[in-house]
């Protein structure tokens, strides 16, 4: 019989890629979102994609009745958890909201997953918790550092609370996934990313700019010390990290564990945008600007662990990405507000 997973957050970005693989590898799925950065369009194409249902539940992972209604109408097996804010300026601004909704959020959810017995979760981290002066490449090992933002400091919270629930109660199986920079889309170009407002993230913003959406891309600093000056971070195509959710529900096991997905190669912002031109044949007009605060100048991933707990590594190139990227933003300008229909 087919395991059902409940997916928070699943009408997002990274949760709608991961839900489709879910689907495709035999899991039922049931998603909770507010759709507060999401669309219910993205589990509709999805859906089409997979040739099979997901239940999507409009929701607020704080609200408690919600969550226990899903547990108690639904034979949820284990739970992968995305839901949360992830605009690293803007936490600095409304710092009392991240805690809120992604500390708080987690906290309810893991008390409704305790009541209803279903005790494993996957959880959405992020690089961001190695801190400000961890040794590239971040390996796991390096305990978790101080946090540049709100944002990651609610990261870095959540894996505590989430290492104190599994001292508590030792039939708990949990696994953080610390992701490094997911780019491009599903290579149908269905699905893909799609920010409300200026793109906070590189990739989304070169995106804009190639369709004359945006001018032209701030390259924020030109005087890093990296071979051309400019940041290097270590971007993973989303396929690849849906694909480690997985792999991660497959090989969970009990106690608290923590895994980097990253490909484990550093690419700079330059290289980034030479790679895009020169694959999808659009010059990107840029300038070099001063640095925004709080950037580091690299990190990437020690993807070794994931390889051996999980047999998993990512297998698709940064040309892929590049040209999937842009397939999603040719297919949909304006995003999921376009009325694309499949088979057009
Ligand atoms: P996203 O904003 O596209 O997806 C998050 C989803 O959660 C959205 O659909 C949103 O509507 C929903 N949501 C937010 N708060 C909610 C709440 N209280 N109740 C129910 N639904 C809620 O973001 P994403 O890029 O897909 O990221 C998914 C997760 O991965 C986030 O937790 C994010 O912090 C983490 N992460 C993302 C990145 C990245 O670069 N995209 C990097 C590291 C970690
Ligand atoms: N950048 C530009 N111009 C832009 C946007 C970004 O030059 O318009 C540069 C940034 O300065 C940085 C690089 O592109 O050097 C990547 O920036 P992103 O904002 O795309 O990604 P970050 O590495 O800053 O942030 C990501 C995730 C966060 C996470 C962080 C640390 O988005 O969630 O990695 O893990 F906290």
């Amino acid at each position: 019989m087919s395991k059902t997973i409940l997916v928070t957050g699943g009408a997002g970005y990274i949760g709608s890629h991961t839900v489709l693989c879910l689907l495709q590898n035999d899991y039922d799925v049931v998603v909770v979102d507010n759709l507060s950065n999401g669309s219910d369009i993205a589990l509709e194409r999805v859906s089409e994609l997979a040739g099979k249902d997901v239940e999507f539940v409009n929701g607020d992972i704080r609200n408690e009745e919600t969550l226990s209604h899903i547990f108690t109408t639904h034979p949820i097996t284990g739970v992968i958890h995305f839901a949360g804010l992830k605009a690293v300026g803007e936490s600095t601004q409304k710092p009392l909201e991240y805690y809120d909704n992604n500390v708080c959020g987690t906290a309810t959810l893991l008390r409704c997953m305790q009541k209803a017995e279903v005790k494993e979760i996957v959880f959405s981290s992020s690089a961001t918790v190695y801190g400000q002066e961890a040794p590239v490449p971040y390996v796991e090992s390096t305990p978790r550092g101080t946090s540049a933002s709100p944002y990651g400091a609610t990261k870095a919270m959540i894996e505590e609370i989430l290492e104190d629930v599994s001292n508590s109660d030792h039939q708990w199986k949990i696994s953080s996934l610390r992701y490094f920079n997911p780019i491009g889309a599903h290579e149908s170009g269905l699905i893909g990313e799609d920010p409300k407002g200026i793109p906070n993230n590189l990739m989304p913003y070169i995106s804009q700019v190639a369709i004359g959406k945006r001018e032209k891309l701030q390259v924020f600093g030109g005087d890093y010390p990296t071979p051309d000056g400019t940041c290097r971070r270590d971007y993973i195509h989303v396929m690849d990290l849906a694909e480690g959710h997985v792999a991660a529900l497959q090989y969970i096991k009990t106690g608290f564990d923590v895994t980097n997905l990253g490909t484990g190669n550093p690419t700079s912002v330059i290289e980034l945008i030479d790679m895009f031109t020169n694959k999808n044949g659009i010059d990107i007009p840029y300038e070099i600007t001063d640095r925004r605060a709080g950037d580091l100048s690299e990190f990437w991933a020690d993807a070794k662990k994931a390889r051996i707990a999980l047999n998993w590594k990512a297998t698709r190139s940064l040309e892929d990405m590049v040209i999937d990227t842009w397939n999603w933003q040719t297919k949909n300008p304006s995003g999921y507000c376009d009325p694309l229909t499949l088979g057009q």
